[in-house]
């Protein structure tokens, strides 16, 4: 059966849509994080067939130290390894990425896991820069492992599409990430029918 991509206008056509497990991973720590609202949003918006599954926080994984297997970083290993997707939201700090998420991302590059990954960065900032500079930073880590980013989407001015549970409200955002995932998961599909035919 098709899957249907729900108010988006779109449809995704694989018959193995239902089998998609997306990844996702919140850059911040903050109890009431804006960016960790967008994920959760996400998961409510998601396309039929299309399952998103929450790392738990990153403040659980510790500095990076090669030599070391930590529990939490072989969680997350596995969970990267096992989907077929991640999206990552994201706040800008200093310009950047946060430090806890450059070190998540640190711990993979030996492991491989995001190598030919597609991967969807979102990013929400109080300001109208939307937090573009922590996505460029992203691109750059994300890349020199070999991932894949078939789509982005910057959510500016966040604290006014937020609701007093710190909930996203804004329909219109709510909207693109819902056509954030559907580009997510059409690239999820081009990647297995490329692998398929190779
Ligand atoms: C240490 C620090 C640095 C920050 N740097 C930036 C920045 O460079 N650009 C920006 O747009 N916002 C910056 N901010 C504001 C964050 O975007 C804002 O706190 C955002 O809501 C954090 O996302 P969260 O709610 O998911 O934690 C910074 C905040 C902190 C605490």
């Amino acid at each position: 059966m098709r899957a249907a991509a729900r108010g988006a206008g779109r449809r995704i056509s694989s018959p193995s849509v239902s089998d998609m497990r997306i990844a996702t991973l919140s850059g911040s720590l903050q109890e009431r994080s804006s960016n960790t609202a967008l994920v959760r949003a996400a998961r409510e918006v998601a396309p039929d067939g299309v399952e998103l599954v929450v790392f738990r926080s990153l403040a659980d994984v510790p500095w990076l130290d090669p030599s070391l297997e930590p529990e939490p970083v072989q969680e997350l290993r596995e969970l990267i390894g096992e989907a077929d997707g991640v999206l990552i939201a994201s706040p800008e700090h200093g310009h950047s990425m946060p430090g806890v998420l450059k070190n998540a991302l640190d711990w993979l590059v030996g492991s491989g896991e995001l190598s030919g990954l597609p991967v969807a960065l979102i990013s929400a900032s109080p300001t109208m820069g939307g937090g573009i500079r922590a996505q460029m930073a992203l691109t750059q880590t994300l890349l020199a492992q070999a991932a894949l980013i078939p789509v982005t989407l910057t959510v500016p001015a966040i604290k006014s599409k937020l609701d007093e549970n710190g909930e996203l409200a804004d329909q219109a955002t709510r909207r693109r990430i819902r056509e954030t995932l559907v580009a997510l998961a059409e690239a999820v599909e081009e990647r297995r029918a490329y692998l398929q035919a190779s």
